[in-house]
């Protein structure tokens, strides 16, 4: 009984002081802990609920992912509606509005508040005693998508409040998508073989509406609030202004960048402001909500239409341009897909000169019936690939070409074909030298086999020598070859075939990933590694077995068959098996856990080590039979220091443990296994 009560007493000093670092990372940005300590104490939190389940809460901000996939989204009724805002495309539009409302007040003066309108996705939270309950989308106004568990992986949505907060109330918001962190997601999708978001607002709306909240989680997904919805027995600040201050003191997240304006005329200027340096910000703007600030007058102007007459959003001028569409060019991904793009006459548009423009696909080049030689519109928002918004039909002179897909590759004149349920073209022939250089690249790349000092330059001088023509040939590579290409010195070569040596024993998920299989991505690499043993097992697996794997698809199943179907494939497979790298798992479950050489070991680890993440760390001493312990204790073998420790380094030195540096704890694992 004692013990639950320390226990418990321990968990809440951990969530409080978890809440509270969350709060100065994701809402005020500016932590105050490193990265480390913040993992001990989640870490510590953690093994905590694990021994104590029945203390675990809702609001513990170790429930934030994870949670077990929905089969659908339900129904969230909103009791008030969630509202659209009508636009004010020029500044006479703006003074238009604001004349209007001046009218309607009878001439009374009222300030504004003005703050960018944020590019994302509606959602109302509701909090009942002070726990988030409910998140949902708007819908259609009326009634939304139930994404409680989504929106509870966004670090910036607060899981409970204070306890002045009123006992039952909702706020208003916007998710978005940080445009870094849009860059990266494409980059990555890209590498995969995965379609492209078309824009951040697409990409969060695609990562909310997950049905599994772990991919969510995944997702660098933030919300500012901008409104409160209603709240129940309380009452609360009488203006917008002061609404925003008070959400902020209960720990929501306001844009900082809102502003409280006299009149029109300063409302313009801020306005303009934002117009100049919108690019800036981290995030996509379209335009400045413009809001009376006084709620009472709000209530007073009501709403037409399902738009209130108290607000308006004053878009940005699109940064547009036109040009002539002097072809379309394609290239050939990795993965074999034909990506045409658009080769523009150089136009300059909002200070960047756009000399090309990405076109999805076919189908999406003849929807907006964009033909070659026409004058187009196009468009350039934030992060965003320029893209063309549509052809300029008044300026044709007949002379333009429909565009159609070639039926042969234009890099290596195989066959092209258009797998059905999919949009884009394929070549069909995995030997293309186009998709064969990519997958070399992508092979030896971060996250697949990580072999350093073999870049995209080295991957494209060796396949243009015809020394490496796929990723195998890499470990066939001599010391004679490497030297009689241009800039390689004696010096540089020892390193590469170090680095291609020290590559042969990657984990079984990094092979699985490097082998580019289509749709397959590092996490359905670890997902496919742990069920298959070795390559040779997951060849031989069926479509069947492969699709009664959790989220593996028969889209996903489907590629992997036929990957391994590709006698190419095939026999790279084979070379590497002869080149000794490894393709299976260690079989460590079999010896018996007294034989393991960690085994009465007990390690605790602090601080962040270079050769492997935390979890892997872990992983390898409890596979060789060790201890992975939380705290340090009278019973701790040893603490393994990484960069940057925390409090556990003073505590092991006071009670004398033994430390290792990681290197001196790497060489501790060689011994164990017999590597030295
Ligand atoms: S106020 C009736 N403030 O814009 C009040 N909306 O076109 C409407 N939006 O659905 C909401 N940033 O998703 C407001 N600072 C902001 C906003 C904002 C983005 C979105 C919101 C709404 C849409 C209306």
């Amino acid at each position: 009984m004692k013990d639950v009560n320390k226990a418990k007493q321990r968990i809440e000093e951990l969530r409080e002081t978890i809440n509270y670092h969350n709060y100065r990372y994701y809402v005020l940005d500016s932590p105050e802990i490193s990265d480390a300590e913040y993992d001990e104490l989640m870490r510590e939190l953690r093994q905590l609920e694990a021994e104590h389940p029945e203390l675990v809460t809702s609001d513990s901000p170790t429930q934030r992912i994870g949670a077990p996939p929905v089969e659908a989204f339900g129904v969230v009724e909103h009791p008030q509606p969630l509202l659209s805002l009508t636009n004010a495309f020029s500044y006479e539009e703006l003074a238009a509005w604001h004349k209007r409302v001046s009218n309607l007040l009878g001439g009374r003066q009222f300030d504004l508040v003005c703050e960018p309108k944020i590019d994302g996705l509606a959602v109302a939270l509701t909090y009942v005693d002070g726990l988030l309950v409910t998140g949902a989308t708007r819908g259609d106004g009326y009634r939304g998508e139930d994404i409680t568990q989504n929106l509870r992986t966004i670090r910036s949505i607060p899981l409970s409040v204070p306890r002045e907060a009123p006992p039952r109330f909702e706020v208003r918001g916007e998710v978005y998508f940080p445009k870094a962190g849009f860059k990266k997601l494409n980059e990555k999708r890209a590498k995969e073989g995965l379609p492209l978001f078309a824009n951040p607002r697409n990409a969060a709306a695609g990562s909310v509406r997950q049905l599994d909240s772990s991919i969510t989680a995944k997702r660098p997904l933030d919300i500012f609030i901008y409104a409160l919805g209603w709240a129940e027995r309380k009452t609360v600040p009488d203006t917008h202004w002061e609404i925003m201050q008070y959400l902020k003191s209960l720990s929501f997240k306001i844009n900082p960048n809102i502003a409280l304006c006299r009149s029109l005329d300063e409302t313009e200027k801020y306005y303009q402001n934002w117009v100049e340096s919108r690019e800036n910000f981290p995030y996509e703007a379209d335009g400045m909500v413009v809001k009376v600030n006084p709620i009472a007058l709000q209530q007073e102007l009501g709403t037409v239409a399902h738009e209130p007459r108290w607000a308006v959003a004053y878009k940005f001028p699109a940064i547009q341009g036109t040009t002539r569409l002097i072809d379309i060019g394609i290239n050939v991904g990795r993965t074999g897909s034909l990506n045409p793009y658009a080769i523009l006459e150089p136009v300059r548009v909002g200070g960047v000169v756009i000399s090309s423009a990405a076109l999805h696909n076919e189908e999406d080049i003849h929807r907006k019936d964009i033909r070659i030689g026409d004058w187009v519109v196009v468009q350039r928002a934030g992060e965003v690939i320029p893209e063309i918004v549509e052809p300029v039909v008044s300026r044709r002179t007949g002379k333009e070409k429909i565009f159609s897909m070639p039926s042969r590759c234009p890099v290596c004149g195989s066959e092209v074909i258009k797998p059905q349920g999919e949009a884009m073209h394929r070549c069909t022939n995995t030997a293309c030298p186009s998709q064969a250089l990519e997958k070399i690249k992508h092979f030896v790349s971060r996250g697949a086999m990580d072999i350093d000092g073999v870049g995209e330059k080295l991957c494209q001088a060796l396949f243009e020598a015809g020394l490496v023509k796929d990723a195998a040939d890499l470990y066939s590579l001599t010391k004679e070859q490497l030297l009689s290409l241009e800039r390689m010195a004696d010096k540089i070569v020892s390193n590469v075939l170090n680095s291609i040596k020290g590559s042969k024993k990657r984990p079984l998920a990094r092979v699985i990933f490097a082998l580019g299989i289509l749709h397959v991505g590092e996490q359905y690499a670890e997902l496919l590694a742990e069920t298959f043993n070795s390559i040779d097992d997951l060849a031989k697996a069926s479509k069947e077995e492969l699709s009664d794997l959790p989220s593996i698809g028969p889209k996903i199943a489907e590629s992997i068959v036929t990957f391994f179907r590709q006698e190419g494939n095939r026999q790279i497979i084979e070379k590497l098996e002869k080149d000794k790298v490894k393709l299976k798992r260690k079989k460590v479950k079999k010896a018996k856990h007294k034989e393991l050489p960690l085994a009465g070991l007990e390690f605790v680890l602090t601080g962040k080590l270079e050769s492997f993440s935390r979890s892997e760390a872990e992983a390898k001493i409890k596979a060789l039979g060790g201890k992975a312990g939380s705290d340090v204790t009278r019973k701790t073998s040893y603490v393994v220091v990484g960069a940057d420790p925390g409090f556990k380094l003073a505590k092991a030195e006071k009670l004398g443990i033994k430390t290792l540096s990681e290197s001196e704890f790497l060489d501790f694992l060689d011994q164990a296994t017999g590597k030295s």
